[in-house]
Order: structure tokens, then sequence, then C-alpha cells
């Protein structure tokens, strides 16, 4: 049985992607930040690990947990918009600064604790959750703390690609489409299961030769 873990697996796309593995028949273990979001997943036959992905003593503390385990496929999803309407003029560095812990360094702390874990499996798989809105050919300006801090992620993702490639571990960035999950509101036009749908038969197809490239939910190739 394959293993997938998940971060930010309380809600969102996060709960989609366990909800949807394990119905597939995966072991599914996610991340999560309450107990509620704990009973959830076991509700689903998924193990729960409480993370907090900007903190790096929960991150140590996960990698120690985790130690002996394969992870076939790993999928950072754990990420934040931080405050709605910021520009320039209206910057909050403090809030900028929050969005970056989670969105890049606690992407990176997490693959980086997690990275032997994935080695020791059969697929050897790794998705850092990215969004469209940090691909810099395609920027309009709109929430540039956020999209900075996507921008600087599909670089990390890319990058590992190149320094795990010998390894035989593949690396994308994915962008999920507009879903309608807390960050994506209710006017999004995708429900998560179609996103994680797509998103799923993407994983499955990708192979070597497309490791660090940056995917959207429908196969198609994202400009940097
Ligand atoms: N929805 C969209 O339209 C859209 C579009 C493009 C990209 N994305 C990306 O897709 C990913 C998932 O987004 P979503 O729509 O599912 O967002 P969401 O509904 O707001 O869920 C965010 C998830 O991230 C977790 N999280 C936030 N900060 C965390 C931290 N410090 N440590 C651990 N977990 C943390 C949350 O956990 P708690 O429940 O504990 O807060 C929650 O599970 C994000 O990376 C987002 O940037 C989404």
């Amino acid at each position: 049985m394959p293993t997938i873990f998940v971060t930010g697996a309380g809600r969102g796309l996060g709960l989609e992607f366990v909800r949807q593995y394990a119905q597939a028949g995966w072991r599914v273990i996610g991340t999560v930040r309450g107990a509620a979001a704990a009973a959830e997943l076991a509700a689903l036959s998924a193990e729960a690990m409480t993370v907090d992905v900007s903190d790096m003593n929960e991150i140590k503390t996960l990698r120690s947990r985790l130690a002996s385990e394969r992870i076939d496929l790993l999928v950072c999803s754990a990420g934040i918009s931080g405050r709605r309407g910021m520009a320039l003029g209206s910057f909050d560095y403090a809030e900028w600064e929050k969005v970056l812990r989670v969105n890049l360094l606690g992407t990176a702390a997490v693959i980086e604790a997690l990275v032997e874990n994935v080695a020791a499996s059969e697929r050897r798989k790794i998705a850092v959750m990215s969004s469209r809105l940090g691909s810099i050919s395609e920027t309009r300006g709109m929430t540039l703390p956020y999209a900075t801090s996507k921008a600087a992620l599909n670089l990390l993702a890319r990058g590992l690609a190149v320094q795990l490639a010998p390894r035989g571990i593949l690396v994308v960035a994915l962008h999920p489409g507009w879903v309608r999950t807390d960050m994506g509101g209710p006017a999004a036009p995708l429900a998560p299961e179609q996103s994680v749908r797509g998103l799923r038969t993407l994983l499955e197809r990708v192979r070597p030769e497309d490791s660090g490239k940056f995917f959207a939910y429908d196969g198609s190739v994202v400009p940097w």
C-alpha cells in the first residue's frame, strides 16, 4: 500500500487529498493543527499529526516520529494568503514575513525533514502547492506578498528537482486552479474534488523528465 503525506490536511485542498487517496486505498498521513481536524482525518481512516509548519521544533519532532517510514508521495499543501488588499503603500511587512515563513520556509523545512522518507519509497514524488499568481511571466502585480512567496516556492521546487534527480526523486510545483476553499472563497469556479482529481491524475502520470516543472490541475504546464 503506497503512502501519501499531506500538510495542511485539516481543511481545503489538503483535506480533499486525504479523502481521495484514502478512498483509493492509500495509507494517508496528514498534518493538522486542531483536535477537530484530527478527528475528521481519523474518520477517513487517515493518521493525523499535529504540526505547525512554521515551527521548527515541531518539524524536528515530525522528522524523528517518522524516522523509519516510507513516503511515496509528499504533498505540501499548507499555505496562507496573508491579509487581503496589501499593495504598494500598504505593505504589512510582519504579515509578509508570516506568509514567507509558512509558504516558503515551512514547505522547505517539511521537505528537508522528510526527504529520506521519500527516498526510501518506491514512487519518490514531492509536490508543492504553488499558485499561478507566483508566475513571474504572467504576473499583473496582484497580491504581491502571497505571489512572491509562491514565486520563491517555484524556484525551491525547481532547484530541489535538480538536486534530487540523482536519487530518483521527482519534484513538481502545482497550480490547483481557483478553488472553493476558505482561501479561494465561494466565488471560485472549481470544487476541491475536481481540482484534486486532476492533480491526482497528473501526479500519477508525471515521469522523471517532468521533474522541475510547474503544472496546473488540468495537466497543462504553467509558464514560470
Ligand atoms: N484555493 C485556491 O484557489 C488556491 C489557488 C492557488 C493555490 N492554492 C494553494 O493551495 C494550498 C491549499 O490552499 P487551500 O485553498 O486548501 O487553503 P485553505 O482552505 O485556507 O487551507 C489552508 C490549509 O493550510 C493549513 N495551514 C496554514 N498555515 C499553516 C501552518 N502554519 N502550519 C500548518 N498548516 C497550516 C491550514 O491549517 P489550519 O486549518 O490548521 O489553519 C489549512 O489546512 C495553499 O498552499 C494555497 O496557497 C489555493
